[in-house]
C-alpha cells in the first residue's frame, strides 16, 4: 500500500510517500521544503508567516513528492496528516489540504500526533522489529521534552516532561544569547565540537529528584549570568578570545543537556525494565546525545534505535509511518475525515 504523509506542524512543509510491502516500510519520497530564512530575522518561528508559507508551498512540495516517487494520487491508499500538537493555523494548512485530496480522490485520511511521529521516525530504519517492546522514548524537540513508556504500539505511558523549557528551546535561546541566529542546535553543537565540556560549571537541573520531569531554564538563565560575567572580566580580549569563549560555553551547556537527557533515560529504562531506548525529536540530531545514548544503553545491553539524520527535523515520512500502524491496527474509519479536527496541545494518546 502507498501513504502519503503531510506535516505542516511548525515551519517545515513536508510531504512523502511511503510504500508498504510485506510490512517492511519504504520512503519513496520526503520532501521538506523549510521556512528557516523566513523565521531567522525574528528569532523565532512567526505563526501567521508559517502558515503563509505553507499555504504557497504545500501544492508544489505535493507535485514533487509524487514525481520523485514516480506516483500519482490514484495510486495512494491512505492520507495521514499532522493534527497536533504544534501551531494551530499552520496545523489547519496540513488539515485543510489533506481534506481536499480526500474529498477529491475519495481516500480516507487518518490523523496523526505529531510527538507520535517523532518516535516512529526510528520505524523507518528499524533493522529488527521483534525486540523493541516495551521501549522507552525519549523525545526531544524544539516543543517538547518527555519520556515515554510504549508497551506495544499505540501503546503510551507519559512517564515525565520539561516543566518549562523544551532542551531544543534551550539550545535556541543560549544561542540567541549568544547572537548566533535561529535554530540554535545546529550552531551550538557544531561550536561544541571544538570546546571545552569542562571549562564553565553549570548546573543539571532536577537530575538528582527521583522523577522523570526535566527542566531546563534555569540552565538557561545559568548561561546567560555566565556570558554576563566572562563579558564583563574579559572585555579588553573578548574580541581576540570570543570564538575560543564561544566554543567552551557551547561545549559546557551542551554536556550539561546531554548529561541530565541521559541519566534520566538510563534510569527509567532501568526501572521500567525496557528492552529497548528509541531517541527521537529535532535534539536527537546532536551528536553528543547520539553517541552517549548509544553508550550507555549498550552498557545494559539494551536494543538502541535513534533516526537518520534525515528524519531527526520534522518530516512527512515519519506522520505517515504511524498512518501505516494505525490503518494495520484498524485504530480510525474512513468516515473520520470530516471531522478531523486540529489541537495545537494534542498529547500523546492511546490508540
Ligand atoms: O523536532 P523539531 O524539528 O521541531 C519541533 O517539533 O520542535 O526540533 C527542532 C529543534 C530546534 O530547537 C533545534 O534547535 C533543535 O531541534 N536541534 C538541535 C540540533 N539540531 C536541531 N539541538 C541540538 N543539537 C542539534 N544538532
Ligand atoms: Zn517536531
Amino acid at each position: 500500500m502507498k501513504i502519503l504523509g503531510i506535516e505542516t506542524s511548525c515551519d517545515e512543509t513536508s510531504i512523502a510517500v511511503l510504500e508498504v510491502k510485506n510490512n517492511k516500510i519504504g520512503v519513496l519520497s520526503n520532501i521538506v521544503s523549510s521556512q528557516i530564512k523566513i523565521h531567522a530575522p525574528y528569532g523565532g518561528v512567526v505563526p501567521s508567516l508559517a502558515a503563509r508559507e505553507h499555504e504557497k508551498n504545500l501544492k508544489p512540495v505535493l507535485e514533487e513528492a509524487l514525481k520523485k516517487s514516480k506516483t500519482d494520487m490514484a495510486k495512494i491508499d491512505l492520507i495521514a496528516v499532522t493534527v497536533g500538537p504544534g501551531l494551530e493555523i499552520a496545523l489547519w494548512n496540513g488539515v485543510n489540504f489533506a481534506k481536499t485530496l480526500s474529498y477529491i480522490w475519495g481516500r480516507a485520511i487518518v490523523g496523526i500526533n505529531h510527538l507520535e511521529a517523532h518516535i516512529y521516525s526510528n520505524w523507518l530504519s528499524l533493522k529488527d522489529k521483534n525486540k523493541i517492546f516495551p521501549a522507552l522514548n525519549l523525545i526531544v524537540s524544539g516543543g517538547h521534552t518527555q519520556l515515554v513508556l510504549m508497551t506495544n504500539h499505540g501503546k503510551f505511558k507519559i512517564l515525565g516532561e520539561t516543566l518549562d523549557d523544551a532542551a531544543g528551546e534551550a539550545f535556541d535561546k543560549v544561542a540567541r544569547m549568544m547572537n548566533l541566529g535561529f535554530p540554535g542546535g545546529p550552531v551550538i553543537s557544531k561550536l561544541a565540537e571544538k570546546g571545552n565540556p569542562e571549562k564553565y560549571s553549570l548546573p543539571r537541573p532536577m537530575l538528582n529528584q527521583k522523577n522523570y520531569n526535566f527542566s531546563f531554564s534555569g540552565l538557561k538563565t545559568a548561561v546567560l549570568y555566565l556570558l554576563k560575567e566572562i563579558y564583563v572580566i574579559t572585555s579588553d580580549s573578548i574580541l581576540k578570545r570570543k570564538l575560543k569563549i564561544q566554543q567552551d560555553v557551547a561545549a559546557s551547556f551542551q554536556k550539561a543537556v546531554v548529561d541530565v537527557l541521559v541519566a534520566k533515560t538510563i534510569r527509567a529504562a532501568k526501572e521500567y525494565k525496557v528492552k529497548s531506548v528509541l531517541l527521537s525529536g529535532g535534539v536527537s540530531a546532536n551528536n553528543l546525545l547520539r553517541k552517549t545514548l548509544k553508550d550507555e544503553t549498550k552498557k545494559l545491553k539494551l536494543f538502541y534505535s535513534q533516526p537518520n539524520l534525515e528524519y531527526t527535523g520534522d518530516n512527512a515520512a515519519m506522520t505517515a509511518a504511524v498512518g501505516y500502524y494505525k490503518f494495520k491496527n484498524k485504530r480510525f474509519k474512513k468516515s473520520d475525515a470530516g471531522q478531523l479536527i486540529v489541537d495545537a496541545n494534542l498529547p500523546v494518546k492511546n490508540w
